[in-house]
């Protein structure tokens, strides 16, 4: 039976909700049938799209190509010693299952990263970050399919090259692979990233925190301030912070004393986004069907029946408006097509 599903609506599988169709569409279990499904569209690969839980995502026209869904599935474990696990998980895991796993027996690693929305396929590809941790410090492999050649290959962290919201997927091998599963690694005595924001404060009072107390301060701070795309079409962060240099950083601070800096290099700054956005009036700002999020400028907000086109044009206006206010140019976070 054919793969193949034609002039399939892409609203049920991304987040922002926006009501858009692609030309062709296929669910695949296994790396067998994505090698059925090449032979059947042996289309040019520029025409081919891999979606996960579409958390990451924006469609401003129909998808005129193919989109594939690898839901790969299974959690195991591939070594386990004194000091730590690898774990191995499907592309179409949920990311955050993979987290309350680890947590669940007290294995540090993910904890920061919960509640991070999609699937384990994507995690590698921008690097998915929060609270002071980012997965590529505990990614141990990545596997994938390749499009040119049908094979599975594996790559080393070092390999994937990790940096803020960023990795050789994302760059130099945009479109060449399709990610069937990633592996991590867990520590059994972790040293846990509490110097973010007031996590630290949120803990005052326990003693020994663990993993699980980490997950659920981490849990409370982001449901108090980022919508559920269940309710609020959106795809988290529709935009990077900039990282600029030192001089531009120490111009604006004489301008804006309270402006929110963090250190990245001895010449190199990292500049809040949302706090810039904010400054420019768009917190909680609306124009017809699109705006910013209420507890959080940074989200791109869908209020209902916005096409990817009106939410496009919106962070364009923001963008401008940004760079008019600090001189900084705001690079979009999310994939765009
Ligand atoms: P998708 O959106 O489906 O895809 C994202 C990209 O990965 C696309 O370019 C896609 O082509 C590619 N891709 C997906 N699967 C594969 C594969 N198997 N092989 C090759 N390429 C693939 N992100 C953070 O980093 N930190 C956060 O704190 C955070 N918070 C968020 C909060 C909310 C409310 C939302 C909606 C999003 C948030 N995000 C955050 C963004 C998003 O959750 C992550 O980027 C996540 O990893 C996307 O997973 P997904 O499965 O939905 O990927
Ligand atoms: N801020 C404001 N106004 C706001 C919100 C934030 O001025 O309404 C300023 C404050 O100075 C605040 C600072 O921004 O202290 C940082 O805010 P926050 O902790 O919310 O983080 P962020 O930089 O806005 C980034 C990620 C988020 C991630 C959080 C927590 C990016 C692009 N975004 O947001 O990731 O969850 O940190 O680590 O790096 C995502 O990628 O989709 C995402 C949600």
């Amino acid at each position: 039976m054919s793969l193949l599903r034609r002039n399939v609506s892409l609203q049920p599988y991304h987040t922002f909700g926006v009501d858009v169709q692609t030309a062709y569409y296929a669910e695949v279990l296994n790396p067998t049938e994505l090698r059925d499904l090449f032979s059947e569209y042996p289309e040019d690969a520029e025409d081919i799209l891999v979606l996960g839980d579409g958390s990451n995502v924006l469609f401003t026209s129909p998808f005129e190509g193919l989109i594939i869904r690898p839901l790969l599935h299974g959690i195991t474990i591939e070594k386990e010693t004194d000091q730590y696990l690898i774990l191995r998980a499907g592309a179409g895991e949920k990311w955050d299952d993979v987290v309350q796993w680890a947590v669940n027996r007290n294995l540090g690693g993910a904890e920061n990263l919960s509640l991070i929305p999609g699937t384990v396929s994507a995690s590698p590809i921008q690097n998915i970050g929060a609270y002071g941790v980012e997965v590529g410090q505990v990614i141990e492999e990545v596997e994938a399919f390749s499009i040119q050649t049908g094979d599975l290959v594996c790559f080393s962290p070092e390999e994937c090259g990790f940096s803020y919201r960023n990795s050789i997927f994302k760059g130099s091998e945009k479109g060449k692979y399709i990610i069937t599963a990633v592996s991590y690694r867990f520590e059994k005595n972790p040293e846990l990233h509490l110097d973010y924001g007031d996590i630290r404060q949120r803990l005052e009072g326990i003693d020994n925190p663990t993993p699980a107390d980490v997950r659920r301060v981490v849990s409370d701070i982001r449901t108090s301030k980022l919508p559920d795309p269940a309710i609020l079409g959106n795809a988290g962060s529709f935009f990077k912070n900039p990282i600029i240099s030192l001089g531009h950083a120490e111009k604006l601070r004489q301008q804006y004393p309270d402006i929110p800096l963090y250190y990245i290099s001895e010449t190199e700054r990292k500049i809040s986004a949302a706090w810039m956005i904010q400054q420019c009036g768009w917190r909680g700002k609306r124009i017809g069907k699109v705006g910013t999020y209420e507890k959080q400028p940074l989200v791109l907000v869908n209020y209902g029946g916005a096409t990817g086109a009106e939410i496009f044009e919106t962070a364009q206006i923001i963008q401008w408006e940004v760079e008019h206010q600090f001189e900084v140019a705001l690079d979009i976070e999310v994939n765009v097509f």
